[in-house]
């Protein structure tokens, strides 16, 4: 059966991908923000999933505001990366995992959510930036990957609420694949930031690390916050932090914090990252 191994949350900062790119990791900059994702980077290579699934969202790359799906699953065998500017990042190519999201896909929707099915789409630097600081530099991504596209750019996005309960469903419907595959599930985004209008250039520390504190011993309060809470206390990307409950909703309630690293400055972005085991883990136990 397939089982879920574990979830990570981290940030998503495209600078982070740029250093990476262009092998300024050492600089006294990101030094400490490499530094700090060593822990994460043993965890996924002692671990070793055979698919993450990569909740994220497209920042107006490949959607735009004419299409805004809610909660969108890619289904494809495989995802470039999309060029937002500068070329596309140079990185691997996205391998797929469609026969584990068609199953996912299936039992969502009939688990009665409303999930867009994507055959074809690029993925931005939401998505591999993660996977930059998961895995560096490889030739190949060591894992497929299950693209899990949420609005957060265009009023509404769903509530933290929906985003624990897809969580769950998505663990729900892991544990009934039939196939031995090893699930991490990752939520990307925030921590506070944001990028735009008056108060462009906010980061609330006290704000999130009480919100990381929550996060891992009371999700279901963190899951209360509303938008506005957010907005306020975050700032309008630190929205983007809804998307680590869906990581959170696929794990058990009570969870190891296996690491934990938050560092300011980031590009403009408060840097969070969350190594998450369940306390009883399905690897551990004899069957
Ligand atoms: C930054 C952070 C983001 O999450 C993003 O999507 C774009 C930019 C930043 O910190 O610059
Ligand atoms: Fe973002």
């Amino acid at each position: 059966m397939a089982k879920v191994i574990g979830g990570v949350g981290t940030s998503h900062v495209p600078a982070i991908g740029a250093a990476v790119d262009g092998g300024r990791t050492q600089e006294p900059y990101w030094k400490p923000v490499f530094d700090g994702m060593q822990a994460a980077r043993d965890w996924i290579a002692r671990t070793k999933p055979d698919v993450c699934i990569v909740v994220y969202n497209d920042h107006a790359s490949c959607f735009s505001l004419a299409l805004t799906p809610t909660f969108a699953l890619g289904v494809a065998e495989r995802y470039q990366p999309h060029d937002e500017g500068y070329g596309p990042r140079p990185v691997p190519v996205v391998q797929g995992a469609p026969e584990l999201a068609w199953h996912l896909a299936e039992s969502l929707i009939l688990d009665e959510f409303d999930i867009t099915v994507v055959s074809e789409m690029t993925v931005d630097h939401g998505l591999t930036v993660p996977l930059s600081v998961l895995f560096g530099q490889p030739t190949s991504w060591p894992c497929q990957v299950i693209p899990l596209c949420v609005n957060v750019i265009q009023y509404p996005p769903p509530t933290g609420r929906r985003c624990l309960k897809l969580g769950q469903a998505i663990r729900k419907a892991i544990e009934a694949y039939p196939a031995d595959v090893r699930v991490a599930v990752i939520g990307t985004g925030g921590l506070s930031h944001q990028l735009q209008g008056e108060r462009a250039g906010l980061i609330n520390a006290e704000f999130d690390n009480a919100w990381l504190d929550d996060f891992v011993a009371a999700p279901e309060q963190v899951a209360q916050k509303d938008h506005l809470e957010l907005l306020r206390e975050a700032g309008s990307e630190g929205l983007e932090c809804v998307m680590w409950l869906v990581m959170r909703g696929a794990l058990q309630a009570e969870v190891d914090v296996v690491h934990r690293f938050y560092h300011v400055p980031a590009s403009n972005t408060a840097y969070g990252l969350l190594v998450l085991e369940d306390v009883d883990p399905p690897l551990h136990t004899t069957t």
